[in-house]
């Protein structure tokens, strides 16, 4: 507690010395959401980092979104508190194989997930999130064919909401690939009336089972919201946090994974720490960079995408 208490009031003076803003995605650890200017999903934090006017933003999540918030912000330093946090989507989408890709697909709109580097969000005409992926697939006319990258689960779910058949890249989440369905039917035994409410990124046969479909954002909103008082959630396990505080009454069971571990928590989300914030504040490093003429390829899609949001 006290080690806490001495670590939050560190980062609070930081904060204020270096007029810096603390953004953390759900699937951080407690603490760092606990400290926090703003938690949200992607798309949230995207704005978020689109409207500030701090000096510095911490960006409590992954490479991919701070890298987008310097994007959004060359005149800002960006900061991650671990360089070393990625992700197993961007990773399975390397630029060179996404091009190649590319050209095997002539004449297709590129739909990319915003879990994918700035070189790969160069090379397309849309960035999208769990939350708005639908609506930007919807925004492009019937007749155009679309590549949809880097996340096969997510672009198979948008195909079966859209109702359009697109091209998709075979990447996935380590995180939600690994709820098994198996033991979510196990799981609803246990727990007859809880709803399973789960996120995009999940297999075809877990997506199934959910009576609610959404980004993290979006699950918490349902939960809160819905009369249904208990509820099996099939996402990384930090949003519980979030939906425990909206809702102290209801009763949020982590979806587990097919093994005996803490695969349900994201190892890459989970390397900040507290005392990794703190350091980042006071030394001002790692901070992200991204040359003016990637940053000025990989803007025009995530532009695209804000403007569709609003
Ligand atoms: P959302 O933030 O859109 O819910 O996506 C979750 C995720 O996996 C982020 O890496
Ligand atoms: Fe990437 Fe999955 Fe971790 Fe999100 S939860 S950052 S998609 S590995």
């Amino acid at each position: 507690m006290k080690r806490h208490e001495d670590l939050f009031a560190k980062i609070t003076r930081l904060k204020k010395e270096r007029n810096a803003v603390i953004l953390a995605h759900y699937y951080q650890d407690p603490d760092i959401q606990d400290i926090a200017d703003f938690i949200g999903d992607s798309l949230q934090l995207s704005q978020q980092a689109a409207a500030t006017q701090a000096d510095v933003i911490v960006f409590a999540g992954v490479h991919f979104m701070a890298e987008t918030a310097k994007i959004l912000n060359p005149g800002r330093t960006v900061l991650l508190p671990d360089l070393e946090a990625g992700c197993s989507l961007a990773d399975s989408c390397p630029v060179g194989a996404f091009r190649e890709f590319k050209k095997q697909h002539p004449g297709h709109v590129v739909v990319s997930y915003i879990n994918c580097t700035a070189e790969v969000k160069a090379e397309s005409d849309y960035i999208c999130t769990s939350s708005n992926a639908v609506k930007i697939v919807n925004s492009i006319p019937k007749d155009q064919q679309i590549i949809f990258a880097p996340d096969k689960n997510l672009g198979a779910w948008v195909m079966k909401q859209t109702g359009r058949e697109m091209v998709l890249w075979q990447g996935a989440c380590v995180v939600h690939e690994t709820f098994s369905e198996k033991k979510l039917i196990q799981l609803q035994t246990v727990y007859p009336s809880a709803q399973v409410i789960a996120h995009p990124e999940c297999e075809a046969p877990v997506l199934a089972r959910a009576s609610f479909i959404g980004s993290t954002t979006a699950l918490l909103n349902y939960a809160v919201k819905s009369e249904n008082k208990e509820f099996i959630v099939v996402t990384e396990s930090g949003i519980l946090h979030q939906m425990q505080k909206a809702a102290p009454h209801k009763t949020f069971i982590p979806s587990p994974p097919n093994a005996n571990c803490a695969c349900n928590e994201c190892p890459y989300m989970r390397r900040n720490t507290l005392e990794k914030v703190a350091a980042c504040l006071e030394t001002l490093e790692p901070s992200i960079d991204v040359s003016a003429s990637l940053r000025e390829r990989a803007l025009r899609p995530i532009q695209r995408m804000l403007d569709l949001s609003v």
